[in-house]
């Protein structure tokens, strides 16, 4: 069977398969530390779950509008001038299957074949193959440990060609931790409109930042066209598994992923929808704090051990230098992740997974009995 060549150029989420690896363990037995995880490890808060349950009940069980409930982009559209600014009116959002599915919907509204995309690298996993799925070429920019994983506008601008249409941001940052600085969001917009080029700023992360304010490319005067800001309510709100995020665009591109959103999915899972309109009256303050806390313990733990890198300001995630251990024990970062998991029973993700060699990534998304006995793990591991 001859496959489609953009599905075929892409490999499954390696992100996804190296938790199976750990999942599979641990049905097996083995008594494994995750530090895998893309996802908050507490419960979705009560009022959300409740909220859904009243939709139940009310008969919320019908298609919805495909771009979402009003109601939802209403509450969404305030929150976006409330907390970043932005002036979006509920017509220019689309609420998706999750940010996932949000910047896929923006890709496809965009791109034509052999269009390019500049991603900074270490980058998510998903961008690099949305692209492709969508006939784009990426285009990847190495950020720097050295600059604290914020790329170089210079590196980005040497990077664009012709073909360039859109440069996908990511602010905090999976797998760093960095917190663009406003400054540099500023150049980078000016390089923007000069070059007429588009940013999908991806902003998942946006509330969980302990050292720096998280600020929005698109709150900069001349950006709202050529920007979809990207967000869900997956690690805000400790809802990874309802699957619900949104755009917000222009309305001319809103209108685009509109028409792909109605013949994809229809819309997103009406009671996830009332659901999340609950979620912006949750206070999640205590969890930052707790996130805090293990940042704060992971970090002077990895200082201790001798450990190179970037502190993470925010996200959930750091991402260590391993590059002393490669070439020698380990031929690569996967190579690396699988001793670790195979000696010590500790999954990580390698940085291959983030187009990145060299490095690895820990989600200290952990209870803190699991960070410290993984971090005593790792150490004897090193
Ligand atoms: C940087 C980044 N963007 C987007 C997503 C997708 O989030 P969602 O679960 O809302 O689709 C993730 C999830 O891991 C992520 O790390």
């Amino acid at each position: 069977m001859d496959l489609s060549r953009f599905v075929s150029s892409v490999t499954p989420s390696a992100t996804l398969e190296f938790n199976k690896k750990v999942l599979d363990l641990a049905k097996a037995g083995e008594n494994v530390i995750k530090f895998t995880a893309g996802e908050p490890d507490f419960p979705t808060p009560r009022p959300i779950i409740e909220a859904a349950i009243v939709a139940l009940n009310e008969g919320k069980t019908k298609y919805t509008n495909a771009t979402g409930i009003e109601e939802l982009r209403s509450a969404i559209a305030a929150k976006l001038k409330r907390d970043n600014n932005l002036d979006y009116s509920p017509g220019e959002i689309v609420v998706a299957n999750g940010g996932k599915q949000a910047i896929y919907n923006v890709l496809k509204a965009l791109l034509n074949l052999g269009d390019e995309v500049i991603l900074i690298s270490p980058a998510w996993v998903s961008y690099e193959a949305q692209v492709k799925l969508c006939g784009g070429i990426p285009v990847i920019v190495p950020s720097r440990i050295e600059h604290g994983f914020v790329p170089e506008i210079a590196d980005i601008e040497r990077a664009i060609t012709s073909s360039t249409k859109v440069i996908m941001l990511n602010s905090p940052n999976n797998p760093t931790g960095a917190i663009y600085p406003e400054e540099f969001l500023r150049e980078l917009a000016n390089l923007c409109i000069e070059r007429d080029l588009f940013v999908i700023s991806d902003e998942v992360y946006e509330k969980l930042v302990f050292d720096a304010p998280h600020f929005s490319i698109g709150s900069i005067q001349g950006m709202k066209e050529r920007t979809a800001v990207i967000n869900a309510f997956s690690k805000t709100y400790a809802m990874t598994g309802w699957r619900v995020g949104y755009s917000a665009t222009s309305s001319t591109v809103a209108k685009a992923i509109a028409k792909i959103q109605s013949h994809l999915v229809s819309n997103v899972n009406t009671m996830a929808q009332y659901a999340a309109v609950k979620a912006f009256e949750v206070d999640t303050s205590d969890m930052v704090r707790i996130f805090r806390e293990r940042r704060d313990y992971v970090v002077s733990r990895l200082e201790d051990m001798g450990v190179s890198f970037n502190r993470p300001a925010g996200a959930f995630y750091v991402f260590m230098d391993i590059t002393p251990y490669i070439g020698s024990r380990y031929e690569n970062s996967n190579d690396f992740a699988l001793g670790l998991l195979d000696k010590e029973k500790v999954g990580m993700v390698p940085g291959s997974a983030f187009s990145y060699e060299g490095f690895i990534r820990m989600s200290y998304s952990s209870s803190m009995e699991d960070l410290k006995e993984g971090l005593d793990r790792l150490a004897r591991f090193l």
